[in-house]
């Protein structure tokens, strides 16, 4: 599957803005998720199922653990056909509580050299009531949702503090958890809340605001935390029983050392996702698995392309991995692709459950 997209599909498809072909496969998949014989033709040929992917995290039940991560689904419009594409989960969003259209475009370029994108939507979004109306049905998998500040300029910090709680307050119960997206690069307001005392400004007006969560909540960090940072909100989080745990990473914003191919990156402003994230995302896992033991449950993103980019997410202490860019340089295929290759993986060492090779 993923040999046909790269050779056909992929050269016709890498032809087009990459903003204009996001668009175009969004409004394809919403399109065939409301067809039901076009969604069993599309299980048939990339699904996969297997006992040894199915595990219960955080009380949810999960058929595989690759899912998509935030990005894609700005608007929720996929969560009908990307079980069919073989996903166990998606994260959609994210979403603010305010519309907004995204920064002035171009605002996605590809570093095909890297296997990586740069990206600078800024959180273009429909907004957190149309979200909220799309997400009202059940969906044959998990869903995450997940939340940001919207991108806009603010008065002040207790301005900024005010939208937080809104989108919270507003998407909390949409779906099977919510990541609050602490760490997306793109923003006019630069305040950064994986800088832990701006994080502990959010926990406490959270707190403040007596919100009751019913579902699991996940802070989504950015790959670039030092260890020091990294601790820092490992001791903030650990008392905060509503805190089930991280998705590592968001986008990397800092390419100084990233060695990139792709000499014509400085000319695109924006965060990059792929391979180049890998690296930093895998050295945060382990960081926080390490620190946070048990704690936590960590969801690992960022250049998951092969099963084995999987496995090291898993057996580094990721309970469940995302991917973005891994599809749209393969091909979603891809995912059936990762699923089968964990299988033989667990296999060869003798794993029962992908749920033991996890415990890192
Ligand atoms: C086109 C695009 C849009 C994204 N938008 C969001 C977003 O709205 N919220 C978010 O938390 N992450 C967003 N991300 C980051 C991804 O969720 C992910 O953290 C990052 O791309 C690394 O994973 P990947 O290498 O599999 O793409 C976006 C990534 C891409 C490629």
């Amino acid at each position: 599957m993923t040999f046909i997209y790269e050779k056909l599909l992929k050269p016709v498809f890498f032809l087009q803005e990459p903003e204009a072909i996001h668009d175009r496969m969004v409004r394809l998949g919403r399109i065939l998720g409301a067809i039901p014989p076009a969604r069993w033709t599309i299980s048939l040929l990339y699904g996969y199922k297997n006992e040894k992917l199915r595990q219960t995290i955080a009380g949810i039940p999960f058929d595989n653990p690759v899912g998509l991560a935030a990005g894609f689904d700005k608007d929720c419009k996929l969560m009908k056909i990307m079980p069919s594409v073989g996903f166990g989960y998606a994260e959609v969003g994210s979403v603010t509580a305010e519309p907004y259209a995204g920064n002035p475009p171009p605002r996605a370029y590809r570093l095909v050299k890297d296997e990586s994108l740069v990206v600078n939507y800024g959180l273009k979004n429909q907004g957190a009531l149309t979200a909220k109306q799309r997400l009202a049905k059940r969906f044959r998998f998990p869903i995450g949702v997940s939340v940001a500040k919207t991108n806009k300029r603010f008065k002040n910090d207790e301005a900024k503090l005010k939208d937080w709680i809104k989108v919270i307050t507003l998407m909390k119960d949409s779906g099977d958890y919510l990541t609050i997206n602490l760490s997306c690069p793109n923003t006019w307001d630069t305040t950064n809340y994986c800088n832990p005392l701006r994080l502990k400004q959010l926990l406490v007006r959270i707190k403040k605001a007596k919100i009751v969560f019913r579902t699991p909540v996940f802070l989504k960090l950015n790959a670039e935390l030092t260890p020091k940072q990294a601790d820092a909100i490992i001791k903030l989080c650990k008392p905060e029983q509503w805190i089930t745990g991280f998705v590592i990473s968001n986008l990397v914003k800092d390419r100084a050392k990233l060695k990139l191919k792709s000499v014509e990156h400085g000319t695109y402003k924006g965060g990059l996702s792929g391979s180049v994230v890998k690296k930093k995302a895998l050295a945060l896992v382990r960081h926080f698995k390490k620190k946070g033991g048990k704690r936590f449950v960590l969801i690992a993103c960022g250049g998951v392309f092969t099963a084995k980019d999987a496995y090291e997410y898993i057996t580094a202490g990721a309970s469940l991995v995302q991917l973005v860019t891994g599809m749209i340089y393969k091909g979603p295929g891809v995912i059936k692709e990762i699923n089968k290759g964990l299988v033989a993986l667990l296999e060869k060492d003798k794993f029962k459950n992908i749920s033991q090779a996890g415990r890192g």
